[in-house]
């Protein structure tokens, strides 16, 4: 299938374009660069074409999802048979400071793309949801029939609003195949550290925070909290390889083939860890420190989150295939080979 990759260039966007290529599909990039750097593109074209003539090129437009006629001009050139939507801002925090923003662009850009789409003709979309819109769970493990929860954050008010929009369309109009996948929490890179996740600023999430302690960046990490109703007392997640959550967009292109209506699935490894797991894992297999202290819990954290993905694999035929050692392994491949993240291609 030729795919429609909107915020392509971004940490998951670009890995899930080496996964597409490994399956036979074609993709074409969509992103207007507000959270990513084009050498990601170029890595990527790079990975998927390590030893092929002619080089693979991966069409690329730097085209805002609001924006109406730069949508339309990249259907005209080409054909769509899906779109894989990662575009999007997803900063919890900058949300709470500009709920407007994240409103008009998550949600106003997701509009214009499914009118854009539908006018095409391409009504196939796999949808990047996220496990903050169970709110604080009503059960663990999390099963796609736990009742959707009371977001903390405009970004995941934006992510459940959006799940209803989709499905909606979809009902209205059953040519329409929505799928909503609920990741729970990224972390890793491409096992040949030439992409990964590159935050702007100081990291809000767990892992880039670690691997920046340990690369030298940063003094020491905030573990936020070690009075939870936990095994440790540290917050407990669903940490998933970001090559594994790629793979699940794959299989979820196949249910797409198979016109599955609406799916929604939880996409986790099902095993929790907790901050400590993970500093600990971190330092075992990779022999390098991440100091920390304890800090006061984070407003909006919750105690315990971790996935039962069961659906997935009944459904989808995807599982996850890596644990946390390969996480925390080339999480540190990455920011080791890459300390500053991507070279700022304007400087030169
Ligand atoms: P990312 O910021 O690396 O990628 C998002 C990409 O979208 C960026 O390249 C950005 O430039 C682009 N973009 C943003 N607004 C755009 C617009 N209006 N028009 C065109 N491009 C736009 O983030 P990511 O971690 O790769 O996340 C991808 C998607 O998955 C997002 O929708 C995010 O909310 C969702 N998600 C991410 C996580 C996570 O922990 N990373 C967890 C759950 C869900
Ligand atoms: C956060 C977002 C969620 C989003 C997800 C993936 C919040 C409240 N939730 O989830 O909406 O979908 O990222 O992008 O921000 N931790 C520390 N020190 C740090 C950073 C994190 O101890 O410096 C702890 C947290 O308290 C938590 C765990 O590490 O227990 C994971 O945190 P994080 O990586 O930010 O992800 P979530 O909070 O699960």
């Amino acid at each position: 299938m030729n795919i429609l990759v909107t915020g392509g260039a971004g940490f998951i966007g670009s890995h899930t374009l080496i996964e597409l290529y490994k399956a036979g599909h074609t993709a074409v990039v969509v992103d207007n660069l507000s959270n990513s750097n084009p050498e990601s593109l170029r890595r990527v074209e790079e990975i998927i074409g390590a030893g092929e003539t002619p080089a693979v090129h991966i069409p690329f437009y730097e085209v805002d999802i609001r924006d109406r006629e730069g949508l339309e001009g990249v259907f005209a050139e080409h054909k769509m048979d899906a779109c894989i939507h990662f575009a999007g801002l997803k900063a919890v925090g900058e949300s709470v400071e500009k709920p407007w923003e994240y409103y008009e662009n998550n949600i106003g850009g997701t509009l214009t793309l499914v009118d854009v789409m539908r006018k095409h003709g391409c009504k196939n979309i796999i949808f990047s949801s996220s496990a903050t819109i169970y709110g604080d769970p009503a059960e663990i493990p999390i099963t796609e029939q736990c009742p959707k929860g009371q977001c903390t954050n405009p970004y995941g008010w934006t992510k459940s609003m959006l799940e209803q929009v989709l499905m909606d369309i979809q009902k209205a109009d059953p040519e329409w195949n929505v799928v909503l996948l609920r990741y729970f929490n990224p972390v890793g890179a491409h096992p040949s550290g030439r992409i990964g996740e590159n935050p702007n600023g100081i990291p809000n999430n767990l892992m880039p925070y670690i691997t920046q302690v340990a690369v030298g960046k940063r003094k020491e990490l905030g573990v936020f909290g070690n009075d939870y109703p936990t095994p440790d007392g540290t917050g407990v997640r669903d940490y998933i390889h970001v090559v594994d959550l790629a793979g699940a967009h794959v299989c979820a292109l196949q249910a797409i083939a198979r016109r599955c209506g609406i799916g929604i699935y939880n996409i986790g490894t099902g095993h929790g860890y907790s901050v400590l797991d993970m500093v600990k894992a971190f330092v075992r297999v990779n022999g390098v420190d991440v100091p920390y202290s304890i800090k006061p819990r984070r407003a909006g954290d919750i105690a315990t989150c971790y996935c039962n993905p069961a659906k997935a694999k009944a459904e989808l035929g995807w599982e996850a295939r890596y644990g946390i050692d390969e996480m925390v392994r080339d999480s540190w491949n990455w920011q080791r080979q890459n300390p500053e993240g991507y070279p700022d291609l304007n400087q030169n």
